[in-house]
């Protein structure tokens, strides 16, 4: 691959080498493909351990992709919503829960698990994310420098989603060092690169994680008390619960879609408020009006779940684009979000773009993100209280990107206050 500008006929998001090109100019490739007059084919990345599938369709346009997110009786979840080598059916429940599953299953466990979010848990997780920000601000106030990524936007997310599952504070290291793995893309920091070992190690990761919270579940189930894991494993009026497997499955879901997004969308935020001096100064002239649609625009520029996966149950048109049952369609919501036919100067961080109807938190339907809420409040809360006690705090170097094509992570940010 050569630098700069890339025809459409040289980019190809299954090689490494496009993920490490510069953030513009990965961009700038997805422009190409939103003009191109149907969704490019890529072949699936190889590996050992499955078999390879024929390749996959790149949904870039955003009215696409609110379009497959709409209809998942023609675009299913259930053959992997988050991979794109198709994998045995339990492993995709093991690693995704919900998120890898169809209507009815999907529909079931969502309505068990959205106990974890019901305005009572939402309400006591307000009062946590506030306590935690407050511990954070202390902190950094009396370190002054350090690494954003490790200081500030990792501890909220974790923390949130550890308390919701009742794990120790000596739990937290196990929990993040896991999560790193599960969501390393093709970092070589997290994961080695051969294949058998690559899925050895992730399944340990699952594994370890799984193990934290099914004992907890077991015991909880004994001993119901008035916490979010009790209200999972003990039946509901329907006679509704998680086994332990599915309460297992759930936090691995939590700690992947949870934790790593949010941490990023923090970090993300930093940054761009350090490069748009003029957008943090808009913000803190009328902070509470202005910061809901800051918390979007973050969202939205910066996209932290890169794309997810359907499947087309059948042969059937979407937009006047026909698929083949089987057929595999990556939902780029990082590219929708930079939809020129939907937002005016897309590129631009503005906080003030109002409508901002973005798609980071995944298009209308089914699988829409159950943590959006949270995920809102927790982003709000830490900018909050950033910019109330050290407003002048900014990233002092280009962030250490993480090497994935599925998260937009940020592994180090140098900060100053
Ligand atoms: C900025 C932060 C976040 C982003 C960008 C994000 C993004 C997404 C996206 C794009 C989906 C859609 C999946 C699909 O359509 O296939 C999703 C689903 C989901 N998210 Fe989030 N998320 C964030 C924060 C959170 C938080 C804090 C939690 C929980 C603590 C959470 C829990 C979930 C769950 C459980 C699902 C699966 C829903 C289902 O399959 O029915 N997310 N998220």
């Amino acid at each position: 691959m050569t630098t700069g500008t890339l025809e459409p006929s040289e980019i190809d998001l299954t090689d490494w080498a496009f993920w490490a090109r510069p953030l513009s100019e990965r961009h700038e490739a997805f422009r190409a493909l939103r003009q191109l007059p149907r969704p490019a084919f890529f072949r699936e990345p190889e590996q050992s351990i499955m078999p390879t599938g024929p390749g996959y369709y790149a949904l870039v346009r955003h009215a696409d992709i609110v379009e497959a997110s709409r209809r998942p009786q023609d675009f299913c979840s259930g053959n992997g919503a988050i991979n794109i080598t198709d994998m045995p059916p339990d492993l995709n429940e093991y690693f995704g829960s919900m998120i890898n599953m169809d209507d009815p299953r999907h529909a079931k466990i969502r309505r068990i698990v959205s106990r974890a979010f019901s305005p009572r848990m939402i309400q006591r997780f307000e009062d946590q994310v506030q306590a935690v920000a407050d511990q954070i601000i202390e902190e950094i106030t009396a370190k002054g420098s350090g690494d954003f990524v490790a200081d500030v936007a990792a501890r909220l997310p974790l923390k949130i989603i550890c308390d919701m599952m009742g794990i120790p504070e000596s739990g937290y290291k196990t929990v993040f060092d896991n999560s790193n793995i599960i969501l390393g893309g093709g970092d070589a920091e997290f994961l080695p690169e051969n294949d058998e070992e690559y899925a050895l190690k992730l399944l340990q990761a699952g594994q370890t994680l799984k193990d934290l919270v099914e004992e907890l579940g077991r015991h909880r189930r004994e001993n119901p008390s008035d916490d979010l894991v009790s209200a999972l494993v003990t039946a509901n009026i329907d006679g509704e619960s998680l086994t332990d497997q599915e309460l297992g499955s759930f936090f691995i879901l939590l700690v992947v879609a949870g934790n790593e997004t949010t941490r990023n969308a923090i970090a993300h935020g930093l940054k761009l408020f350090t490069v748009h001096p003029d957008q943090r100064e808009l913000l803190l002239a009328d902070f509470e009006a202005r910061l809901p649609g800051a918390v979007e625009e973050i969202v939205r520029y910066a996209s932290p779940v890169i794309w997810m996966r359907r499947t087309a149950t059948r042969d059937t048109e979407l937009n006047g684009q026909e698929f083949k049952a089987g057929d595999k369609l990556l939902l780029y919501y990082w590219s929708g979000n930079r939809d020129e036919s939907v937002f005016a100067d897309p590129d631009k961080f503005d906080i003030t773009r109002d409508p901002n109807p973005h798609i980071g938190f995944g298009g209308p339907g089914p699988h829409f993100c159950l943590g959006a809420h949270l995920a809102r409040r927790e982003i709000g809360v830490m900018f909050r209280e950033l910019f109330r006690h050290v407003p002048g705090i900014r990233s002092t170097a280009p962030p250490d990107r993480l090497l994935s094509s599925f998260i937009n992570g940020i592994k180090r940010l140098p900060y100053e206050l």
